[in-house]
């Protein structure tokens, strides 16, 4: 048996040579039931070509979230998770939801940012002149390298200009940072806008006589941006012996303390995530730039704040918004790949990213609301326990 971590040309290796590698190195069985979990599910030599050194899949529960009405659409989410509670927290608020029309999103633009760093510009009045008076020739070449992407009414938009001086990029000299803004349409489009960033790099060096830089998008993709707002009768809200408005004005309370606490906020957020992530990951798309967007968000304007905020409206009823970057496709990357991302898609009944992310930015404001509703009551311990309890039990039957 091998205790070296060191194997070379593991990924040269077949998906069943590698499991056994990994058996031997680790001391497991051969028959270990553990390890034959790693071969159902997904073929896995469609997984060995996603990503290296495959050696089988990681099986999450794929549970769906009912209840959901999504402007004005009857909605089924499947919801990729292994925390207790979340896919039962978000049917039910979905639920509360529903007889006040449940839940209306809307798109905030539709553009993702690509970056070119240049450093060290000589002259940075000069170097941003030049970059403005060449600006339609460069919107049309980043143009002219997806064409597909232009026909469907995408691509490069335009650009953006940004500098910063030697003294606040320690090391770097002037900087200019210029932003392409384009429309990647269903796709999450970072190949696209990668691409677009290296291709155009040489000319924009070539154009301030600096040093090319850093060609790659940003994930604070502020300008594609989902908004999703809901109304629930207080009444509804009821909960264990604390009536309607005793809950509404406690959830409104708890929503406040997420706007001048960060250490509230974070907490706050990662409710929000607790519902916005497990769809990503159903739907194969990259959950790590949907929660770096959506913290970088938060953090915008200095201070970290919560994503998303409850009050309540004349009638009492009460009223929640999140609004945060949504960067999702449902083509390209493992979207149209992976069985199980296409079987998400199905059931969501979606076929542009616009319309996933609206849905998304809606089981992230239920999910809020679930959170909020349990913490400003019962506190969150009851429920978790009781389904921890489950899992403990379900653990002391496997032996
Ligand atoms: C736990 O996964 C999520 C919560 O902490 C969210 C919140 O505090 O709002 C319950």
């Amino acid at each position: 048996m091998s205790t070296s971590s060191r194997i070379q040309g593991l990924y040269k290796l077949s998906v069943p040579e590698r499991r056994r590698v990994v058996a031997a190195f680790a001391g497991i069985d051969a028959d270990d039931p553990n390890l034959a979990a790693l071969q159902d599910g997904v073929d896995p030599d469609l997984l060995d070509a996603f990503v290296e050194n495959v050696v089988g899949a990681f099986p999450m529960p794929f549970g769906i979230a009912a209840n959901f009405v999504v402007d004005g659409r009857d909605v089924l989410v499947p919801m990729v998770v292994e925390e207790s509670s979340v896919v039962a927290a978000a049917s039910n608020m979905a639920r509360l939801a529903r007889p006040t029309g449940g839940f209306v999103t809307e798109l905030v633009g539709e553009e993702m940012i690509g970056q070119v760093q240049l450093r060290d510009v000589p002259d940075l009045a000069a170097a941003v002149a030049a970059i403005h008076s060449a600006r339609e020739e460069l919107i049309a070449t980043a143009r002219s390298f997806d064409s597909v992407l232009v026909t469907l009414g995408g691509g490069c938009q335009g650009l953006d200009v940004r500098t910063f001086t030697a003294d606040q990029t320690g090391g770097d000299g002037d900087v200019i940072v210029v932003h392409f803004l384009v429309d990647c349409r269903d796709a999450m489009g970072a190949n696209a806008v990668n691409s677009i960033c290296e291709r155009l790099a040489p000319r924009l060096a070539e154009l301030t006589g600096a040093t090319p830089g850093l060609r790659i998008l940003s994930n604070l993709a502020d300008r594609r941006r989902v908004r999703a707002s809901c109304r629930v009768a207080a009444e509804a809200l009821a909960l264990d012996g604390h009536g309607g408005d005793e809950v509404a004005e406690a959830i409104v309370a708890a929503a406040r303390f997420a706007t001048y606490d960060p250490y509230r906020a974070a907490t706050h957020n990662k409710g929000i995530m607790n519902g916005i992530d497990p769809v990503v990951i159903a739907t194969g798309n990259d959950w790590r730039a949907v929660e770096a967007g959506a913290h970088a968000w938060a953090a915008r304007d200095g201070s970290y704040r919560a994503l998303s905020r409850w009050w309540r409206d004349e009638a009492g009823d009460l009223c929640g918004e999140l609004e945060l970057p949504m960067q999702v496709g449902t083509v390209g990357g493992v979207t149209r790949l992976h069985p199980l991302a296409r079987l998400s898609l199905a059931i969501l009944d979606v076929s542009t990213a616009a319309e996933l992310g609206r849905v998304i930015a809606a089981v992230g404001l239920a999910q809020n609301l679930g959170a909020l509703r349990a913490l400003g009551t019962e506190g969150i311990q009851k429920g978790h326990m009781r389904l921890h309890q489950r899992n403990l039990e379900l653990a002391a039957d496997e032996g």
